[in-house]
């Protein structure tokens, strides 16, 4: 099994998974990402209650290249995994659910729900860059991520994955989550970004401010993830700007053992392919007989 990776617990087909909040919000997502062929779902972060969203324009495309977003985690709330878990579960698709919540109170309530949902795993969600009270401002303090993750572990026996976002504490905040229980990290979150219309006069964005993801996060992502292994080898699931099989090797190289695709997974799933099939042959020309082989080796 030459693509096959173990993280966090699970053992993948292969490293690449979707990234939260690309399609995983509904029983129809979970089809359509199994057919993309990725090796686990991840589910749109999901809160207690269901949630709208913010008001459109959420969503653009910039000139520059890359996506900028705030959608302001419209979501099903919890009692959605179940169908979600169940579809999956059908489909023999691991299912990871992305939670997110406005104190721990709220963390704790969702992971008990999708912990009985019957989820294969548990990402915190504790880098939104965009949402008021849900994310980044938790997972800037190494406090905060400590006693989130702690008191979520307290909870569940399932693996817990603490994705963090770019901010000056982010390996105080990796090694706080995995002192905490963390099994794995995932690197990283869109990055808080905004967009003028020069002719308006005025942000773009309905909420000022969003995430930027794709390509121009890339190389962000790569040195938050060869940072973060360099100081506590951890298991890494990278994310930021993959839309190409060389981004994940990158990303591999630097020392993420699974992959994550957003951006590029919204024009559909051609990207596994060519992600999958471009890591197997180079995994042969390099001459290694596994992901986990490559796991790190551009450390220096
Ligand atoms: C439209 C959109 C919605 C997103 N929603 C979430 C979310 O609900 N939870 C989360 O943890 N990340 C969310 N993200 C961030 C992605 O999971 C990922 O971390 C980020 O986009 C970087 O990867 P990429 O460059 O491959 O898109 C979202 C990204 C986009 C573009």
């Amino acid at each position: 099994m030459l693509l096959g990776v173990n993280v966090a617990g699970l053992s993948l087909k292969h490293p690449v998974m979707n990234a939260s909040g690309i399609l995983g919000s509904s029983p129809e997502h979970v089809d359509i990402l199994v057919s993309y062929n990725v090796s686990a779902v991840v589910t749109k972060t999901i809160t207690l209650q269901p949630r709208e969203g913010y008001e459109t324009p959420i969503i653009i495309e910039l000139p520059s290249g890359g996506v900028l977003n705030a959608v302001g985690l419209a979501n099903p709330g919890a009692e959605a995994v179940k169908s979600l878990v169940s579809r999956a579960k059908a489909l023999k698709a691991p299912l990871i659910a992305s939670i997110g919540g406005r104190n721990e109170g709220e963390f704790i309530d969702v992971a008990i729900a999708v912990d009985e949902a019957g989820v294969d795993a548990i990402e915190l969600n504790l880098s939104c860059p965009h949402t008021k009270g849900y994310g980044i401002e938790i997972g800037v303090d190494p406090h905060n991520v400590y006693s989130v993750t702690k008191n979520v572990a307290s909870i569940t026996t399932k693996p817990i994955l603490a994705k963090l976002g770019l901010s000056d504490s982010i390996v105080k905040s990796c090694e706080k989550a995995l002192s905490a229980g963390a099994k794995a990290l995932t690197l990283i979150n869109t990055v808080k970004a905004m967009f003028i219309d020069v002719y308006a006069a005025k942000p773009v964005l309905s909420n000022i401010f969003g995430g930027l993801s794709g390509p121009p996060i890339h190389p962000i992502a790569v040195r938050v993830v060869y940072e973060v292994y360099r100081e506590l080898k951890p298991e890494i699931v990278g994310c930021g700007g993959v839309s190409m099989w060389s981004d994940a090797a990158e990303l591999i190289l630097a020392g993420a053992k699974a992959i994550q695709v957003g951006t590029a997974l919204m024009k559909g799933g051609e990207v596994v392919t060519h992600i999958l099939k471009g890591l197997e042959e180079w995994l042969k020309i390099m001459n290694l007989k596994s992901i986990e082989e490559a796991v790190g080796l551009a450390q220096v």
